[in-house]
């Protein structure tokens, strides 16, 4: 992440893979309604997305203060972006009763597992039936080896913190599964990237 000349934090992977994610989500997302995003970082891609689906509302929200601020610098000429809220994915206080779809960005792979456990379940409380989850970032396929940009990639994440790493798809689903979210539609995106797409069916499963 790079600063800019004012509080806004610049990430040039947003600034590339925003248009990408952004064709993907126009299949999934409703037509209105809250998309509450976790982990907005910079803020790029709310402003990019707000800017894209207008008659969609827009949550960013960081557990770092100085990317919320970073958040408001730049969404602040939207009037479809609420201010960044507070959330510890990994945390079950969220300021937030329900949404209508819940998008999260580059954060397993850089958090601790209890992250992801905290972002699944959190979901699963928010999310009406048949809201959408979607998940985007780097991931582990069961039976296939990892493309060498992201083996690399993974040795620097363990390297920098023992409990970060890329996430095996199969056990993020477990997790979802569990919580109450249907099978995971998965779909292959630039750079060895994945968007992994749930959506609630309701109640857990006995
Ligand atoms: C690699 S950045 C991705 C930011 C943004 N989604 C993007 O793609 O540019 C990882 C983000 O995860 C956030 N993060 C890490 N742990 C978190 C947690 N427990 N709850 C919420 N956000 C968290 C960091 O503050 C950071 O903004």
């Amino acid at each position: 992440m790079r600063m800019t000349g004012d509080t806004r934090l610049f990430s040039p992977a947003a600034e590339r893979n925003a248009a990408s994610i952004l064709h993907v989500l126009r299949t999934y997302l409703p037509p209105a309604g809250l998309v509450l995003e976790i982990a907005s970082g910079s803020g790029q891609h709310a402003a990019y997305f707000a800017a894209a689906l207008p008659a969609l509302q827009f949550q960013p929200s960081d557990i770092e203060a100085q990317n919320r601020a970073s958040i408001a610098a730049w969404t602040a000429e939207f009037g479809n972006v609420r201010p960044a809220i507070m959330l510890d994915a990994s945390t079950p206080d969220w300021p937030l009763q329900r949404a209508d779809a819940v998008l999260c960005i580059n954060m397993s792979h850089i958090s601790p597992w209890a992250a992801t456990q905290g972002l699944i379940a959190g979901a699963a409380r928010l999310l009406p039936p048949h809201g959408l989850l979607a998940l985007y970032g780097p991931y582990r396929q069961a039976g296939k080896d990892l493309e060498p940009s992201n083996e690399v990639f993974d040795a620097d994440l363990r390297r920098r913190h023992p409990a970060w790493g890329l996430r095996e798809t199969g056990a993020v689903t477990d997790l979802a599964q569990k919580a109450g979210f249907g099978a995971p539609e998965i779909v292959s995106m630039p750079a060895n990237n994945l968007m992994i797409l749930y959506r609630a069916i309701g109640s857990p499963p006995a």
